[in-house]
């Protein structure tokens, strides 16, 4: 059974990824809970803009994209030390402290936040987002009121995005054609200016001269903050791939969630930063011990028809599960049979603390072994 107490204990950091809707939110929420329960002091960001976990951990007012809170008073067991605080990322005000951070006068802030292409890079760019949460992990981490931040990623279908985002910015700052439409400002000189004009202009003729005119305005207002993301950007990158910080593969039983959180974890393997754990969710329960075969004999050897009937029905219900063992055996072999949790398909949703504690007591307390695939 996977070592989730080690993980909680140790880390400072844990990224919870995978495809959409196989249970990253929830899996993020749970492990933050169960950590605070042994008496860390943990943050949970969330960028899923639903209300459902927001609701399941009592926000009326929904997430905030400020760290709130969470009343933790009707749950026994709680360290008197331990604190679960969560909040929702908040891409553009991310985005717009940094422009705060490394610019160098509310002039520069100023000319940046009301650039039209500004807006919708900090809004929509691909890539921005994932950013953004790099940028927020980095910004709590060192935060000390907190002693882990456990991070719900977007459900990007490549986890190199996460790994990446951070320098993408700092590397499009950087580039050779943006650095040329600079010049004329940056020299000051008259002649450039209009030397580049025909240039300009054809390209306004192209992409459309307001556009230009945002881009240009857009790199000469970012002057002098190239050195400034750079700097920030390798730092988050730094972090993330710190010995500190554990990624979570999340992953449904069926072949397609499989095949993208193995691509998920091939990727993380090469990239040097490993799969510390990977937790497969809404797994078909165990009915009993034995195998469908074993129920399958037992059907044939029930003389009364109604137990028969039963263990017909239990010979169903192992072969759904056996079928999953075998779907999941390729994450199984890649992230390593210690290190994988399933969690049984629940009978409703998880909409409150109780359900937040009943997935905890499964990925903590009685884990289902991982039985070899067959
Ligand atoms: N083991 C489970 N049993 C039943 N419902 C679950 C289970 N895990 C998650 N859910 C529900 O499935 C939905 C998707 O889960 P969520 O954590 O939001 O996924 P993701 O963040 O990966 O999109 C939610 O409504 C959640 O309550
Ligand atoms: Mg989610």
């Amino acid at each position: 059974m996977a070592d989730f107490a080690t993980l909680i204990d140790d880390a400072e950091v844990i990224v919870c990824c995978g495809s959409g809707g196989v249970g990253k939110t929830t899996t993020a929420a749970v492990l933050g809970l169960e950590a605070a329960r042994t008496g860390r002091r943990v943050v949970v960001v969330t960028i899923d803009p639903a209300r459902r976990l927001a609701d399941a951990l009592g926000l009326a007012d929904g997430l905030a994209a400020e760290p709130q809170r969470i009343d933790l008073a009707g749950s026994p067991g709680v360290a008197a030390s331990g604190e679960l605080w969560a909040m929702m990322l908040d891409t553009e005000a991310t985005f717009d402290g940094l422009v705060h951070r490394f610019a160098e006068d509310e002039r520069q802030v100023e000319r940046i936040l009301s650039n039209p292409l500004y807006r919708n890079m900090a809004g929509a760019m691909s890539g921005t987002q994932e950013y953004m949460a790099a940028e927020t992990l980095h910004a709590l981490h060192g935060d000390d009121r907190f002693d882990l931040v456990v991070v719900d990623t977007p459900p990007s279908r490549n986890a190199l995005d996460f790994l990446e985002a951070p320098g993408v910015l700092a590397r499009f700052l950087d580039h050779r054609a943006f650095k040329l439409l600079m010049l004329p400002t940056k020299t000051g000189l008259k002649v450039l200016g209009s030397a580049a004009q025909p240039l300009l202009k054809a390209i306004g003729r192209i992409v459309g001269s307001d556009v230009l005119a945002d881009s240009v305005a857009f790199f000469q207002a970012f002057s002098g903050m190239e050195s400034g993301f750079h700097d920030r950007a390798d730092e988050v990158v730094a972090l993330i791939r710190a010995p500190e910080t554990s990624f979570v593969v999340v992953a449904a039983p069926r072949h397609d969630a499989i095949d993208e959180a193995v691509w998920f974890a091939e990727q993380l393997v090469e990239q040097g930063v490993g799969v510390r754990a990977a937790v497969i969710n809404r797994m078909q329960p165990a009915f009993g011990v034995g195998s469908a075969g074993d129920a399958a004999g037992e059907t044939a050897a029930a003389s009364d028809p109604v137990v028969a009937a039963l263990w017909a029905n239990v010979a169903e219900l192992r072969t759904l599960r056996e079928q999953e063992q075998a779907v999941i055996s390729p994450l199984v072999d890649i992230a390593g049979a210690d290190a994988v949790a399933t969690l049984p398909l629940l009978d409703s949703d998880v909409h409150d603390l109780d359900g937040l504690w009943t997935i905890a007591a499964h990925l903590f307390r009685d884990a289902d072994p991982i039985s070899p695939s067959g």
